[in-house]
């Protein structure tokens, strides 16, 4: 599994959204990260399966990687996948039902992902099969939050846990300097959204960071 950088939508500029995500696509961008915040599981209010919709039909061919911060996700897969997510990932602190979560996602023709917040332990991942283990290098629900530095430690742990094949996906404070620990670590999958629509030009910032990803070694 070669390193993918996947730019978050949520610090893009809305009103010129298909531009925003063309512009990273062009620069090499395969995967892009979709916020979704429901004002209990985290304070804010984001978007919702419209926007899924919406890039769908941009048509680039791009993978459209959905991140559930939302209480009782599993209740959302279905609108989810019919607005044409690839991998959608649900908080294993959001559901009693992590596991259900998981095979709806399946059935509904998507890839699952599960994700943990910085002070949740791994063990959720010794119990199921995710395609997809995501860790929070941030708390989640904001944007342009500074990395938590012992992040790398839990990386690695987590890829010792999950093993190869599984996506570990990293979503916080990623940019040219944290990536390359993130990837030695065994994180494959690295979220990145203010250090890339923050910045002038994103074309550039992506390829910045995707080469800071090279370091590790492929999962
Ligand atoms: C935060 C979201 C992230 C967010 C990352 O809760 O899950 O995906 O967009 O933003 P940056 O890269 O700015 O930390
Ligand atoms: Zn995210």
């Amino acid at each position: 599994m070669e390193p993918r950088v996947a730019p978050s939508i949520l610090s893009a500029d809305f009103a010129r959204l298909g531009a925003q995500v063309r512009e990273v696509v062009e620069a090499g961008a395969t995967v892009i990260h979709v916020d979704v915040m429901d004002g209990h599981f985290v304070p804010p209010l984001s978007m919702g399966p419209q926007v899924v919709s919406a890039l769908r039909e941009l048509d680039l061919g791009v993978e459209l990687d959905v991140h559930l911060m939302v209480e009782r996700p599993e209740r959302h897969v279905a609108d989810f996948a019919r607005a044409g997510a690839s991998n959608i990932t649900v908080h294993a602190e959001a559901t009693p039902h992590v596991h259900y979560a998981v095979q709806q996602i399946r059935e509904a023709g998507c890839t699952a992902g599960v994700a943990v917040c910085p002070s949740t332990p791994l063990g959720v991942f010794t119990e199921l099969d995710a395609d997809l283990a995501l860790c929070m290098t941030v708390n989640p629900g904001w944007g342009g939050q500074a990395f938590i530095p012992s992040s790398p430690e839990k990386i690695a742990r987590l890829r010792q846990v999950v093993g190869k094949g599984v996506e570990v996906e990293v979503d916080g404070g990623i940019d040219p300097d944290t990536a390359g620990p993130c990837a030695k670590a065994g994180a494959s999958l690295f979220v990145a959204g203010s250090a890339i629509f923050g910045a002038e030009d994103p074309a550039q910032a992506f390829r910045q960071i995707a080469a800071a990803t090279r370091c590790g070694q492929p999962y």
